[in-house]
């Protein structure tokens, strides 16, 4: 596809997979909030939508393509790479970080006047439990369904939950003050940091390829 200030978001991330570095590089939403043209994502940013298409298309131009064309791979092979490359390493995740939320909160009460790693945990929380809970109906009911060519009557709940996942990883980073440490911050402040921002990314491109990818293509082959 020839990208354009008109292309959507989601759909230059789909068909250029590489394309989703520059929408990180400005923190351009091309999962949840992928559905708008690039001059409206990039007006909100104020960034100017044809130095943006430039810059990708140096991005594109400059990377050999390595990354996998998921428009073309066989539905099967989407929904296993999903649930290996994203859900499995979740479940690993995320307790993994919701203890060290709880314990850089409780030993670093006095660093932290507003109070904002508590809400850290309890954002962690909630996110954790949502997901855990969204990952587990999506293998167990929602996949299973698209496969079979269902009419994925159900995909609005899932494209809501992913709504407000990205929701949550937003305001972990602004209660995280993006992602940037005070002085001499323990080890695990620093890993917690940096686990919180590589699942923001991770989760960015989980739930892009399935808002922008996998469900689109479940909804053509049904049709
Ligand atoms: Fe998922
Ligand atoms: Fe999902």
């Amino acid at each position: 596809m020839t990208i354009t200030p008109e292309s959507r978001v989601g759909e230059i991330a789909a068909h250029h997979p590489l394309a989703t570095r520059v929408f990180a590089r400005h923190g351009i939403d091309f999962c949840c909030g992928g559905g708008v043209p690039l001059a409206e994502a990039s007006a909100k940013k104020g960034l100017d939508a044809v130095a943006l298409v430039a810059e990708i298309e140096r991005e594109l131009a400059a990377s050999p393509a390595t990354a996998k064309r998921w428009l073309d791979a066989p539905l099967p092979e989407l929904v296993e790479h999903i649930v290996v490359r994203f859900h499995r390493p979740l479940r690993e995740e995320l307790p993994r970080l919701g203890i060290m939320a709880e314990k850089v909160a409780r030993v670093h009460a006095e660093r932290d006047p507003e109070g904002r790693l508590p809400r850290i945990v309890s954002t962690l929380e909630e996110l954790t439990a949502e997901l855990l809970d969204h990952m587990a109906r999506e293998e167990e009911e929602l996949f299973p369904a698209l496969l079979a060519a269902a009419e994925g009557r159900e995909l609005g709940r899932f494209l809501d939950d992913h709504t407000e996942a990205g929701a949550a990883l937003a305001k972990l980073r602004e209660l995280a003050d993006d992602y940037r440490l005070p002085d001499g911050a323990c080890n695990t402040w620093r890993a917690l940091w940096a686990g919180l921002e590589a699942l923001e990314t991770t989760m960015h491109e989980h739930v892009h390829l399935e808002n922008n990818v996998l469900f689109p293509r479940a909804a053509a082959a049904a049709a």
